[in-house]
């Protein structure tokens, strides 16, 4: 329990006592045109858009003390909604005591600034509710600086429209300099400098993990990408995959930097395991740049796992949000192929339901119905990404000569070295998996003898 004081819109400080160390009392407001034109992305009623907005505050260890849906006719430039709404709110925030609205839409800073005043409360818009749980979530150096790069681009793009309208005000010429201007002013350098040294930090982070990854392109592990929509289930199913005890809540976007581990597949093949950033609705694009270097392993990925939730009713809204945000990095729907969905939380679904899934999921060939939490459809899963992965991969044993140095480092360099034995003539025979045009250079160019032992169809489980 702690007591915080909440100044409200009459003007004087109360306290109150709330639950929890860090809960803070919130208004989740979502706002929308009226009659606005439904697209594929965005076809999804107001009243579940109030809903994800008030999960995306709950992950925030918010505490919700009221939830509503403000239809606009006419966006007010001055705030948004209209006055008698404004009211609406400020008696709802005084009577709950809330010291925080969030608006699920887009304010501009004159706009924040007035509803702030209005309501006597703070006031957060989408981008920065999702830059506070980015900032929240964010496990890694680079996440984190990610995430503080955007906060601090966000910002100042903020201060340089204010900056910008006050100017205006006073008749746009700029050689009147008063002391708000020199403050903002100074602010907007202070941001700039910030951001300068952000970047540079950032750079030599995405180096190094660059390094890293060019070192795993060696080993070389094809890396399998989780992407998904928030809360889908992508960590419980990293962690049902890899045996692995990642971070998995009921809560959105309890991932937001990779988390990498290797995971073995039937027949012995291994491959790296990566679980991204959830996705969400209308992303910002700004912020899907800002996560780019992140979703860098999605990009690069052989193959890419697209957990859905099967039993939420909005499941093929989602799976279209996620297919957007795909598009938008750059994975063309004709890339696709590599892609399997999962689709997950069979459990959930009544028998029959899930029966039907199952055969819609063959008939489809490219998707799987799973349940991460009890185990089924994972061992099916994994033949799949490894048929996936073998698609252009054959098992080879290649004899060289013990003095071979050379080549037996191009072999480890260009396939997956899977055995090496020792004969008694003193050559090595390499049990190697390649690449169909890596296995035509090996023969042709520097004739070694390669045999096609086709192990995986011929393996035991
Ligand atoms: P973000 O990190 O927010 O993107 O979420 P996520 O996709 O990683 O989801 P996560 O694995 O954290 O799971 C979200 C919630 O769904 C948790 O409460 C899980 O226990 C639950 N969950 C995941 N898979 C299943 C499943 O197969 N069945 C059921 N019943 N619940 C599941």
């Amino acid at each position: 329990m702690k007591s915080t004081k909440a100044k409200h819109s009459s003007g004087h400080e109360v306290r109150f006592q709330i639950e929890g160390p860090e809960a803070t009392r919130a208004i989740v407001v979502h706002v929308e045109r009226k009659g606005r034109a439904a697209s594929v992305a965005t076809d999804r009623d107001a009243a579940s858009r109030l809903e994800e907005a008030v999960g995306l505050a709950l992950a925030i260890d918010l505490e919700i003390a009221g939830q509503l849906v403000v239809l606009l006719a006419e966006p007010r430039p001055a705030t948004l909604m209209g006055s008698g709404k404004v009211d609406e709110i400020a008696l709802l925030v005084k009577e709950t005591e809330s010291d925080l609205v969030i608006v699920n839409g887009t304010l501009s800073p004159i706009q924040q600034r007035n509803l702030e005043k209005a309501w006597g409360a703070k006031v957060l818009d989408r981008t920065g509710l999702i830059l506070e749980i980015f900032g929240r979530r964010a496990r890694t150096r680079e996440g984190l600086l990610q995430v503080e790069l955007a906060h601090l681009r966000y910002q100042k793009s903020r201060l340089v429209r204010s900056w910008t309208h006050l100017e205006r005000q006073r008749g746009g010429f700029g050689f009147l300099g008063g002391p708000g201007e020199t403050q903002l002013e100074a602010d907007r350098r202070l941001i700039q400098e910030r951001i300068a040294r952000l970047e540079k930090q950032l750079e030599s982070v995405v180096k190094t993990r660059g390094l890293h990854r060019s070192g795993r392109a060696r080993v070389p592990y094809p890396v399998v990408a989780l992407v998904g929509y928030t809360n889908a289930g992508k960590s419980t199913l990293f962690n049902a995959l890899t045996n692995a005890g990642v971070l998995a809540k009921d809560l959105l976007f309890a991932t937001l930097d990779p988390a990498m581990r290797a995971i073995s597949l039937p027949h012995g093949r291994k491959a790296v395991l990566s679980d991204t950033v959830g996705f969400i609705s209308d992303l910002p694009t700004p912020l899907i740049a800002a996560f780019r270097a992140t979703l860098e392993e999605v990009i690069e990925a052989a193959v890419i796992l697209h957990v859905r939730d099967i039993s939420h009713a909005e499941s093929e809204a989602q799976a279209a949000d996620v297919s957007a945000i795909l598009t938008e990095l750059g994975i063309a729907e004709t890339r696709r192929d590599h892609i399997i969905e999962v689709w997950n939380k069979a459990d959930l679904l009544p028998e029959d339901i899930a029966a039907m899934r199952r055969v819609q999921a063959q008939r489809q060939q490219n998707c799987i119905v799973v349940s991460a939490l009890t185990g089924e459809g994972l061992t099916e899963l994994r033949a799949m990404v490894e048929a996936r992965l073998g698609k252009d991969l054959a098992i080879y044993e290649a004899v060289l000569d013990a003095a071979d140095g050379q080549g037996q480092a191009w072999f480890y360099d260009k396939g997956e070295v899977l055995g090496r034995t020792l004969m008694e003539d003193g050559r090595v025979v390499l049990t190697v998996r390649l690449g169909t045009d890596k296995a035509e250079i090996a023969a042709n160019r520097f004739k070694y003898r390669l045999r096609n032992t086709n192990l995986l169809d011929h393996a035991a489980e």
